[in-house]
């Protein structure tokens, strides 16, 4: 079987391409979901499953699930792909379709949400998701420093609600991180 490090190096070449996170983010993440001992995951924005092999592997640490939404069929496949040649396919359920169409109707109660989809949006995904988010969940949503006025309205929003507490961590494009108080 190829080896995962080898996958994330090929893939690391083509980053541009498929508006991959760092390895540093990566790593964070991975990290993260281990200490947390996240249970169910929620990631909006797969592409071709850079980030999703990252998460996916560290849920086998933890016993944990992802969820995972694309809009794009063909980098949806390619995710799919790498998770399987990985054996990480159990881990994850991929969904092809629209964010905002599937979120209102997905039945999970995420404890770790990852998101990196259309920045515009990532207002709208807090909106529909904050409810569903156990208490003591994590948050994370990428490029708010590359992409700061897009995401604007909705960094003012989760800094503003009392519900979260929320830092923006160094990292390349900038990481919002939040943790539901309540
Ligand atoms: C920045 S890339 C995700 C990169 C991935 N998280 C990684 O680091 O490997 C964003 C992806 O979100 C997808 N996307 C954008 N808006 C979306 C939406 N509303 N619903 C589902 N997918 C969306 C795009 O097609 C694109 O592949």
């Amino acid at each position: 079987m190829v080896e995962l490090e080898e996958t994330f190096k090929e893939l690391e070449k083509t980053q541009h391409e498929f508006w991959n996170v760092s390895r540093q983010t990566a790593v964070f993440m991975s990290m993260l979901i281990k200490i947390s001992d996240v249970k169910s995951a929620l990631e909006i924005g797969t592409s071709n499953g850079y980030s999703t092999l990252w998460i996916a592997e560290a849920l086998t640490h933890t016993g944990g699930h992802l969820t995972t939404i694309e809009f794009w069929e063909k980098r949806q496949k390619i995710a799919v792909g790498n998770l399987t040649k990985h054996g990480l396919i159990e881990k994850v359920t991929p969904i092809t379709g629209s964010a905002l169409q599937i979120l209102p109707n997905l039945d999970i109660n995420p404890d770790f949400v990852f998101i990196d989809a259309n920045k515009a949006e990532y207002i709208k995904y807090f909106e529909i998701l904050k409810d569903k988010m156990k208490k003591g969940a994590i948050l994370l949503a990428d490029n708010v420093l590359s992409h700061k006025e897009k995401v604007k309205p909705f960094v003012d929003n989760i800094s503003a609600d009392p519900d979260f507490q929320c830092q923006i961590l160094d990292l390349p494009a900038g990481m919002l991180m939040a943790l539901k108080l309540v």
